[in-house]
């Protein structure tokens, strides 16, 4: 069992389907509203967990009734949370989601998530310097990500980011990470290049020459094109399903390549297995419970 820490977001989702995006000032009727746990970090861990990691988690919710109930979500999927403290005062994050023909828009409250601290991060050391892996992405303070990173490196511990949202981010803190698991947006505002223009060869030839040792880039419908170390780059096309809810799918990739990953798979077995387990989790809605378990992911993809 691969050891796996992640330092990140726990947020409640608020859902709502649409037949169409409401233009500035329109308001069209929706249906299925429903409340559901998600927030990056929490996809991540949860997803580590059920597809048989041994994760860690440091992270803060509001002292409400939806931190409650996302602490016992993380619980419950197995996830350690001593580290997922409850903040006083301040609101559990909250992300406001629309979804259209299975495609998602997020607006994001980070509230709780927010008061994590690199010393927070300091405190959790012996957590990073024990893991296999370090599980990070970008809905926690620049600060916590940078700190996060840092000590992983000084300590040894490989570091999977997931860069989203997006954010451009220093050469020197992506140089110190193993894995990058960008989308397409993300890899072209990372590596200052138009989305437009730039092919997924140039996407990686910038983003290695930061010093990433593997560059993953996730495309959606089309599938994932990566380089690992110095050799050729690869294409794999996506497992083709009946899609409700893209909402979490690149969460679910990023926890299930840790796993493969720290279970010592090769690069190219691993992405098969992350592909896999999102493949599962965009016929479902939801961020966490769209989250597949190990035995759908091995049943799958047999
Ligand atoms: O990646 C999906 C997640 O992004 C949602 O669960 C939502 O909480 C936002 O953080």
């Amino acid at each position: 069992m691969g050891k796996i820490c992640v330092i990140g977001s726990v947020n409640m989702d608020l859902v709502v389907q649409t037949p169409h995006w409401p233009s500035p000032g329109e308001t069209v009727t929706g249906s299925g509203f429903m409340t559901v746990p998600g927030g990056k970090g929490a996809n991540q861990a949860i997803a580590a967990a059920r597809l048989g990691g041994e994760v860690r988690m440091l992270a803060r919710v509001g002292a409400d009734a939806f931190g409650r109930q996302l602490l016992e979500n993380l619980s419950a999927a197995g996830v350690q949370c001593d580290d997922v403290r409850v903040v006083d005062g301040v609101a559990s994050g909250v992300a406001v989601i629309t979804v259209c023909d299975g495609e998602n828009e997020i607006v994001l409250d980070p509230g709780a998530n927010h008061s994590l601290t690199p010393d927070d991060v300091r405190e959790f050391e012996h957590h990073i310097r024990d893991a296999e892996m370090l599980l990070v992405q970008l809905e926690v303070p620049l600060p916590v990500v940078t700190a996060a990173i840092e000590l992983a490196q000084s300590v040894g511990t490989p570091v999977l980011l997931n860069p989203a949202p997006a954010l451009a981010l220093d050469h020197d803190l992506l140089s110190r990470v193993t894995v990058l698991t960008p989308n397409e947006g993300e890899a072209a505002l990372l590596a200052g290049l138009s989305r437009e223009d730039a092919s997924a060869e140039e996407l990686l030839d910038v983003l290695q020459s930061y010093g990433v040792q593997t560059v993953c880039i996730t495309q959606g419908a089309r599938g994932i094109t990566y380089r690992h170390g110095g050799l050729e780059t690869e294409q794999r096309s996506a497992v083709s399903v009946e899609v409700v809810d893209t909402t979490a799918a690149g969460d679910v990739f990023s926890g299930a390549l840790a796993v493969a990953l720290t279970e010592g798979a090769l690069f190219d077995d691993a992405a098969a297995f992350a592909q896999n387990a999102a493949a599962i989790a965009v016929t479902r809605a939801g961020a966490t419970p769209s989250i597949p378990t190990r035995a759908e992911v091995e049943s799958f993809h047999a």
